[in-house]
């Protein structure tokens, strides 16, 4: 154990530029939004001063808007596409224009919980807490204007999950950029592993279409062709608003917390409509279609860590996780390998991630379903016995996928995994 420990603390100074940790060298050469609140709490295992630096580092790419954007290109990178030249935001530092699943303030509260120097997460916590409201604020108006209760995304890439089988119909009504471009990520990994072209070509697409609209959120609301109220990004939101009202209360802030609590009831309501009680997992809605999307994938599992369900339903998810470790040697597949479109190497149709892994399991504790959630662990520690410190593992032979040394990995090793060991 000791000796992934220190493999693992070896991959995050390994992976450090100037107070940002890059997910991996090569293939992810800047700061992305998710993969630094995880990689946050792998820094603050064993050096609180660089967690807190991380986080810093990702909101100098805050907009005005309150808008975080998924990349902060911090120092200019040829190796990767598409970068801030595509992107055209015209932010200083440069970055993307959407956003992804925002698990910073449930980052701060648990880091504030595990820290050692209590006076200099104190500190750092209530610095970061304007910076998180608004960026909980911008979610709210920008993304749900018409108050659902639900937000809304408009891109792939922000759901975190880039080609989940969950986007591929809607993906599929996106035309296809006619712009000539050289992908970069199959320069990096084997491309039987990585999205298709012509899946690249509408994500393209779709980011052309938004800077030409100057990346104002009312035409984008207004004219996407991909607009869907994803589980993950809610889910997520949903826990980070709790705990947003959790250190709004901690600051005495009682009207922001209030404000916090409110849209956390409303948006547990909203979660209702995402529910399918035949596949026992929640799903996203395709605002666009009209229609739930009727795939069952591991993101639909992320509202156990949002706190959504109740107990009838977290029973019936849980049962359904059950089923799932049946008919997988691994924890947690992307998708179910007997769902129709599951490929056990590629990316997010099939494959196990960490970050996905220490969420569900987080919330089947919650629930009171400490053995599932330990079989989750123990499947995540066999992954990176097996597989390595990957990007991501296959779920049926444990092999590891996708960028080598990667941050997430290894700080969900240093932070859930070997901490809870034994
Ligand atoms: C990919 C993943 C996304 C992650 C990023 C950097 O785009 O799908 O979730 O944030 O890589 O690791």
């Amino acid at each position: 154990m000791s000796s992934l420990i220190d493999q693992a603390r070896q991959i995050l100074r390994a992976n450090d530029l100037d107070g940002y940790t890059v997910p991996t060298r090569g293939l992810y050469p800047y700061q992305w939004n998710w993969d630094a609140g995880f990689t946050a709490l792998g820094w603050i295992t064993f050096d609180e001063v660089r967690a807190w630096r991380e986080l810093e580092r990702l909101f100098e790419g805050q907009w005005d808007d309150g808008l975080v954007p998924h990349i902060i290109f911090h120092k200019y990178d040829p190796g990767y596409f598409p970068g801030p030249d595509v992107w055209g935001t015209r932010h200083t530092p440069p970055t993307s224009g959407i956003s992804q699943p925002p698990v910073a303030a449930t980052v701060v509260r648990l880091m504030l919980e595990a820290a050692g120097d209590q006076t200099l997460a104190e500190a750092k916590a209530k610095a970061l807490y304007p910076r998180l409201l608004a960026y909980h604020r911008w979610w709210q108006r920008a993304r749900d204007p018409e108050n659902t209760g639900l937000v809304v995304t408009y891109h792939p890439w922000e759901t975190g999950a880039d080609n989940s089988i969950a986007w591929d119909a809607a993906l599929a009504r996106v035309p296809a950029t006619k712009t000539e471009f050289v992908r970069r990520d199959t320069q990096h990994v084997d491309q039987s592993m990585r999205p298709h072209r012509s899946e690249y070509q509408r994500y393209i697409y779709l980011v052309e279409l938004f800077r030409s609209l100057d990346w104002q959120p009312q035409a984008m609301y207004e004219q996407t062709p991909f607009k869907i109220a994803d589980t993950a990004i809610n889910a997520i939101l949903q826990r980070a608003n709790l705990d947003l009202a959790e250190l709004a209360r901690r600051f005495g802030r009682s009207d922001e917390a209030a404000e916090l609590q409110e849209r956390a009831d409303h948006t547990r309501r909203a979660f209702a409509a995402l529910w399918n009680a035949q596949r026992r997992v929640y799903q996203p809605y395709d605002r666009i279609a009209g229609q739930r999307i009727d795939v069952p994938s591991c993101l639909g599992m992320l509202p156990l860590w949002g706190r959504v369900p109740d107990e009838t339903t977290a029973k019936a998810m849980m049962t359904e996780l059950e089923r799932w470790a049946q008919i997988s040697p691994f924890l947690v597949p992307s998708s179910p390998p007997d769902f129709p479109g599951f490929e056990s190497k590629r990316y997010w149709r099939g494959p196990a991630w960490l970050i996905i892994n220490f969420m569900i399991a987080d919330g089947l504790a919650h629930y009171s379903y400490p053995d599932l959630a330990e079989r989750i662990r123990q499947s995540s520690e066999a992954l990176i016995e097996t597989g390595g410190f990957h990007e991501y593992f296959d779920p049926l032979d444990g092999s590891g996928c996708g960028g080598k040394a990667f941050s997430w990995t290894a700080s969900m090793g240093l932070y859930w995994i070997f901490r809870k060991s034994g």
